[in-house]
């Protein structure tokens, strides 16, 4: 196996923001693999890709499983024995319009299951794999709803946003990003950790069409990956422990 060329792994890759960061980086030439928890909604992403004569491989990947989590890790490491670049991008939002007097501890917990504690078990088994590469990355796909300088903002798109659960699991991934990226520099470790924030993007995110959340003003899949695949592209960028978007840094 050449262990030179990139191999990038996509969490929740199977449709929106994730197959677009598949289908961008597998044209820039990265061999990708696409993560989806269903394996037949993976197939089919595969198959879309390939009409348009790209190739990715595909993994089951539930990110709130650790048994899934673990036969990942194990088919990576037999196949190709590391790993360039983790995308934690699975994500979703359980708790859209609740308030904060009364959010439903169910909702709050399926928030934090998947956006914090799923990306944390993901980020700690794919370790050992990105330490087997000279220079690795990790990318956690966050949101300005998590900025609580954006959340008492009253300018910020943000500002009238409500899922204290979602916003505070982004939050909490956000301070995780932080401490890992401090961890693995102190350590020398050749891996940066950077979270992003995609901002509003049309696709089925928190239940609605892609459509309707164009005529809401969410910008299209190529904006909303932009960043992202530009960190993910970049060798020379090594920065680490920074929260970016298209227009540069976003507050904490
Ligand atoms: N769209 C926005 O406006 C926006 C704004 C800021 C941040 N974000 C963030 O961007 C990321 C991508 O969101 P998106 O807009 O592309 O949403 P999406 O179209 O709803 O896609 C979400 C993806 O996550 C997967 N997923 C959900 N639960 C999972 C689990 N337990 N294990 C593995 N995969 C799982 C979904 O798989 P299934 O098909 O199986 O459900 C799907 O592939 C998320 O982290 C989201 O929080 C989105």
């Amino acid at each position: 196996m050449n262990s030179t060329k990139t191999l990038t792994l996509v969490t929740g890759a199977n449709r929106g923001m994730g197959l677009e960061i598949v289908k961008e980086l597998s044209q820039k030439g990265q061999q990708v693999i696409l993560g989806a928890r269903n394996l037949a909604n993976g197939q089919a992403a595969i198959a879309k890709l390939a009409q348009n004569g790209l190739q990715a491989d595909l993994v089951q990947l539930d990110v709130t499983d650790p048994e899934s989590i673990d036969q990942a890790a194990q088919k990576i490491t037999a196949k190709y024995g590391y790993l360039t670049i983790l995308i934690n991008n699975a994500g979703a939002v359980f708790d859209h319009r609740q308030m904060p007097s009364n959010i439903s501890q169910t909702n709050l917990q399926a928030d934090f299951a998947l956006n914090f504690f799923g990306l944390i078990a993901v980020t700690q088994k794919m370790l050992p794999l990105l330490q087997k590469s000279p220079q690795a990355k990790i990318i956690n796909i966050s949101s300005m709803m998590g900025s609580k300088t954006e959340a008492l903002n009253p300018t910020s798109t943000v500002y009238n946003a409500s899922a204290v659960g979602y916003q505070s699991a982004k939050a909490a991934a956000n301070m995780y990003t932080v401490q890992l990226a401090k961890e693995l520099h102190k350590k020398q470790l050749p891996i940066t950790v950077n979270a992003i924030d995609p901002g509003m993007v049309a696709t089925e995110f928190g239940g609605v069409t892609p459509e309707l959340a164009k005529q809401m003003g969410a910008k299209p899949l190529t904006t909303g990956v932009a960043r992202t695949v530009e960190l993910a592209t970049d060798p020379t960028d090594l920065t680490t422990a920074t929260f970016t978007n298209t227009a540069g840094t976003v507050a904490w």
